[in-house]
């Protein structure tokens, strides 16, 4: 039996739970070897290693240590760094045969650009998604990548709709669900089982979570300023638990916002928090507020009511069928919403089919199967 290598890359946050149930459903394959290759667009231990931990993933194979930077000089350190590791093949000998890449972020972006160029197949989990709002760099990165990309994995059927119209061949999708809610459901039990609520001295279902990191909403301080009013008038009547991500904390400083929020009675300011914290609070919300993608769909799958700070959205399953409203930067509607939500009277949402734990069985099926089919015709 030939050996089918696989180069899965991942970069930042939201990549690790989407990578972590793939690389264990192909261990069901013993045809297949991975190895895993972490560009080090997040490197903070409460953005990368914490991750690794609590997700059971392994260490990386392979670190390129990017670090942050601008988009152009952060997606060139990806490309030049990871076209060597391709060129040179994987640890155990021979050459890759596909790269794997998950959501939208640079690293999926740069590792996608370098693949392609030395004529590797690429896979993409979490293809088709579109916010149709290229001010976001994230739609950006999906467009790039879904263009590259040979084999298209899609969490929703909107995804499939924006594939077939942007004229990619029908044999190239595949329907296979959320994989991120693949580790949702493994690890909501544990999750529930710590004492994150006691440390932070909230009672289940009687506080919100929010999050704020897009640029949209963070980098310009009238945005920042007036969104966070909203937030410390909605605290006074239900406390808000608000992980601050790095991005996010250096714009309140830099703006003067810090002190004004950490004044705010009801507001309980955190640093970012690993998965297992951030899941013990999420899945016992009465509400969350965020302008997160992947929250999105956590909430979706949870079945708590989800704010969004966003005019749009590339998940609109979330929308159509799940808890989430696009409340955009709108006070108005926020404060709306949030009374629906504290009259019991918000809708209730349902999970959408194949969210179910098992996306990334389905997905290391695809793989395989390919990979056998591939090698049959080039034998
Ligand atoms: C990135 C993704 C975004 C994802 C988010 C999750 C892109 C374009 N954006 O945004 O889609 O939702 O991750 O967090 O890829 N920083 C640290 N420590 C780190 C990494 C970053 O402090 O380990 C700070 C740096 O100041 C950095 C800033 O955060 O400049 C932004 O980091 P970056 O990875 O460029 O984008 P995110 O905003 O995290």
């Amino acid at each position: 039996m030939t050996a089918l290598n696989l180069a899965c890359v991942v970069g930042a946050r939201p990549n690790f739970m989407k990578m972590a149930p793939l690389l264990r459903a192909l261990e069901a394959y013993p045809e297949v070897r991975t190895t895993l290759i972490h560009t080090g667009q997040h490197y903070d231990a409460q953005l990368s290693d914490i991750f690794f931990e609590e997700l059971g993933m392994r260490r990386p194979d392979i670190s390129l240590e990017v670090g942050s930077g601008k988009h152009g000089a952060q997606t060139a350190r990806i490309l030049e760094r990871f076209e060597a590791v391709l060129e040179e093949g994987p640890p155990g000998g021979g050459r890759y045969d596909r790269v794997v890449v998950v959501g939208d972020v640079n690293s999926t972006l740069a590792a996608t650009l370098a693949a392609a160029k030395l004529g590797i197949p690429v896979a993409h989990v979490e293809a088709g998604l579109r916010s149709f709002d290229r001010s976001m760099p994230e739609e950006i990165n999906r467009i790039v990548t879904d263009s590259l990309a040979d084999m298209l994995l899609v969490s929703e059927p909107a995804g499939m709709d924006n594939l077939l119209r942007e004229g990619h061949a029908e044999e190239r999708l595949y329907l296979v669900g959320n994989v991120m809610i693949d580790t949702l459901r493994r690890l909501l039990p544990k999750a529930q089982s710590r004492d994150t609520l006691e440390r932070v001295r909230l009672k289940k279902g009687r506080y919100g979570v929010v999050t704020l990191h897009r640029p949209a909403n963070v980098d310009e301080p009238e945005t920042l300023a007036r969104l966070l009013e909203v937030l410390v008038e909605v605290a006074r009547d239900l406390p808000l638990v608000f992980p601050i991500h790095p991005r996010t904390e250096a714009r309140l400083q830099h703006f003067g916002l810090l002190d004004r929020l950490k004044a705010a009675p009801g507001m309980v300011l955190l640093p970012s928090q690993g998965y297992l914290d951030f899941l013990c609070l999420t899945s016992q919300a009465r509400v969350i507020i965020t302008d997160s993608g992947g929250l999105q769909e956590e909430s979706t799958a949870l079945g708590i009511p989800c704010l969004t700070l966003r005019p749009n959205t590339e998940r609109p399953i979330t929308v159509h069928e799940g808890t989430s409203t696009l409340v955009s930067s709108d006070p108005k509607r926020l404060r709306q919403c949030l009374r629906a939500v504290l009259d019991g009277t918000y809708k209730q949402g349902r999970c959408p089919s194949l969210w179910d734990g098992q996306a990334a069985e389905r997905i290391a099926e695809v793989l395989a199967r390919t990979a056998a089919a591939e090698s049959r015709r080039a034998a």
